[in-house]
């Protein structure tokens, strides 16, 4: 039976551990496992970590402990949760919420694909004929992404699959998911590392990861670095949108806030960096080169895995299954996010939200716009393409990712007031120990740094060259 929360009759996170695991599950995802490692290495390897680091410190933290304290001070999804500080930033709120629906469509078809590698592998290693067998992966890929019906079907069972956790609800839906999905993911990770920097000649991997190569911030070119590492990091932590604000407002009075927003950045932070370990040692043990986007994990890595012989499709189900994993305990935040703010309208008007109805209904405009970027098959099949991007993921991306997270993390450090973070991380008698660096911070480091992230995004996403 779903606990209910007095004020909002959407649920509440049974335990601190559960929320832990919920979050930090938002947090891992796709964007992790292949984003973070590719845009490491090809953006200066360590000199990029190093960057990295200081804005997971100085920006990630303070806007994560923003958000869940405004969700958590409130009660509210994102849209409520803005509107309830003055009604004139509720556009700020929308932005929030249109931001997880766009990358939900392209989320679901990376999904999809997952299982479809999943499913693939495990054929593989039966010997059976739904399996990959000696195909050459860059054709494998071509041959999936162009094929419509496939690529559709997949990326619904991965929508069917997000709906039926969030209809379950806060604490009996996604709590429990987390609960197992995010350890099992950590053991299934620490297995494929293993693996891969014990092939012969992985230590090329790491050098491409981890050398200093501080050329990359030459001239202007920290700029560039600042805007990578910077989307990357709203991403990863699943900041300037409705995630946090809707898990804060879950988040029962009793657990220490602070805490939760230390160990979230720092979760997933080391996720990010374990998944560079799994994968680019193997990339270059098998005499490959890192590509981007989703070549990485679906034709570098399977050629990989193919490399491997025997073991091969053993690890390759492995490796697809976690990242499946990864994935889904991210679609059902940024589901959740969004059924939040649809749940709030209901409970404004008077009324008792019907959950199950809300998710699906959404759960559907969801499916139908995955199965359109899917049609899309990566710009494989000859769509009109938006924005000078080569697909419609890219387009869409460019606009979540690109334009609407780091604007809604530059409202919430200017517009939400300090007083009401203190409040919250001081509850209880808790002493709020990051107080001076948190107000120091939120008032002058992340705004900069995120206007100059936004600068850099559109510069690299539209190429106006502002920074060469
Ligand atoms: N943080 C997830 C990842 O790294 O893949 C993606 C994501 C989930 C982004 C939830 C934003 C979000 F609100």
């Amino acid at each position: 039976m779903e606990q209910l929360n007095h004020e909002n009759h959407k649920g509440q996170f049974g335990s601190g551990f559960g929320f832990l695991m919920a979050a930090v599950g938002s947090a891992v995802g796709l964007g992790n496992l292949w984003g973070f490692p590719y845009k490491m290495g090809a953006n200066g390897g360590f000199a990029f970590l190093i960057l990295y680091l200081i804005l997971v410190v100085f920006v990630g933290y303070v806007i994560m402990i923003t958000e869940l304290a405004l969700g958590r001070k409130t009660g509210k999804g994102v849209v409520g949760a803005y509107k309830a500080l003055s009604k004139k930033y509720a556009f700020i709120g929308w932005m929030g919420a249109i931001a997880p629906w766009l990358i939900l469509s392209f989320y679901s078809m990376l999904g999809g694909y997952c299982i479809k590698y999943a499913v693939a592998n495990l054929g593989d290693l039966f010997g059976a004929s739904w399996g990959i067998g000696d195909a050459n992966s860059g054709e494998y890929f071509g041959a999936f992404t162009s094929d419509m019906v496939q690529t559709v079907i997949f990326s619904l069972i991965f929508v069917v699959l997000t709906v039926l956790i969030v209809r379950g609800g806060v604490s009996g839906g996604i709590e429990k998911f987390s609960t197992v999905a995010m350890p099992a993911l950590f053991i299934m990770l620490v297995i494929v590392i293993i693996r891969s920097v014990t092939l012969p000649g992985a230590s090329e991997g790491l050098a491409f990861m981890f050398k200093p190569d501080w050329s990359a911030f030459e001239g202007t070119g920290w700029i560039t670095v600042l805007a990578v590492a910077g989307g990357q990091m709203f991403f990863s932590l699943s900041l300037g949108m409705s995630i946090m604000i809707a898990y804060g407002s879950y988040l029962p009075k009793d657990q220490n806030l602070e805490r939760s927003a230390l160990v979230i950045p720092f979760a997933d932070t080391l996720v990010a960096i374990m998944a560079g370990l799994a994968t680019m040692p193997a990339v270059f043990a098998s005499g490959l080169e890192p590509s981007q986007g989703p070549g990485l994990l679906f034709i570098t890595l399977q050629t990989v895995f193919h490399s491997m012989g025997g073991f091969g499709p053993f690890f390759g189900f492995l490796f697809y299954t976690l990242v499946f994993i990864a994935a889904i305990t991210s679609s059902i935040s940024l589901l959740e996010g969004i059924s939040a703010v649809a749940m709030d309208s209901v409970i404004e008007k008077g009324e008792k939200p019907d959950r199950k109805k809300i998710v699906t209904i959404l759960g559907i405009s969801i499916a139908i716009t995955a199965s359109l970027v899917s049609l899309d098959g990566l710009g494989a099949n000859g769509f009109p393409q938006f924005f000078g991007q080569g697909c419609w993921l890219d387009a869409i991306d460019l606009i979540a990712e690109g334009i609407l997270m780091p604007l809604g993390a530059c409202y919430c450090a200017i517009i939400i007031p300090t007083s009401l973070v203190d409040e919250e991380a001081t509850l209880n008698g808790a002493r709020f120990r990051t107080k001076n660096f948190y107000d120091f911070c939120i008032k002058f480091i992340a705004p900069v740094m995120m206007v100059l992230v936004l600068l850099g995004q559109l510069d690299g996403f539209f190429g106006l060259g502002m920074f060469s």
